[in-house]
């Protein structure tokens, strides 16, 4: 089974209470994301490998660590994942960004892919999934999967707000993709919102309602 890291450090924390006021505007919410997001790529990129090399300093020859050129990948699900990503690559510049989006089949419910960009050497990165709200699990086992079925290997899901309820379903459907999330929420409530959650984080971040 895999893992769920509940990123408790009190900046995310102190970020995430704003993000969540339905008071915070448009312009707030989204540099909030962003940082937030920042802070989250340092938490999950703690286990990158590092490889020794030697330089000099002003004062002698010594042997240092460097990040040892690890691929990766972000992969935000449309349309609000976007928000995650500006906040990630500043802290990995070099990563590729993959797009995977899906929509509801209005008969099965289920998601189905409408698009999916990846970087073209998917079998040898390792990806982190993003999407800020993970509530039924729906989209990010469909993402997840659409990614596997096109050679990834090395995939982690990283989300700001999680309903337990998505969080069992990624599990179930992945048992080998590990969970990063800034706050578990209570439950879903009859609409799919996450309570207390965030609201709709599409329309927050992008202005639309
Ligand atoms: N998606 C959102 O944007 N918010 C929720 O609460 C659930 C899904």
């Amino acid at each position: 089974m895999s893992k769920v890291y509940v990123f408790d450090h009190p900046l995310i924390q102190h970020k995430l209470t704003y993000i969540r006021d339905k008071h915070t505007g448009t312009k707030e919410f989204r540099e909030l994301v962003e940082e937030v997001a920042t802070l989250m790529a340092f938490e999950i990129t703690r286990d990158l490998p590092l490889q020794e090399v030697e330089i000099e300093t002003p004062v002698s020859k010594a042997k240092a660590k460097v990040i040892a050129g690890k691929k990766l990948g972000i992969i935000p699900i449309l349309r609000a994942g976007i928000g995650m990503v500006d906040g990630i690559l500043k802290l990995i510049p070099a990563a590729k960004v993959g797009h995977i989006g899906l929509y509801r089949d209005p008969e099965t419910l289920k998601p189905v892919e409408y698009y999916v960009k990846l970087p073209t050497d998917v079998e040898e990165r390792d990806f982190i999934v993003v999407d800020p709200m993970l509530a039924t699990g729906g989209s990010a086992v469909e993402a997840i999967r659409a990614l596997k079925k096109r050679g990834a290997k090395n995939i982690k899901f990283m989300c700001l707000i999680a309903a337990p309820e998505g969080v069992e379903a990624v599990q179930q459907a992945h048992p080998d993709v590990d969970i990063y999330i800034a706050a578990l929420d209570e439950k879903l409530n009859d609409h799919g919102y996450i309570v207390p959650g965030l609201g709709d984080a599409g329309d927050r971040l992008f202005g639309t309602k």
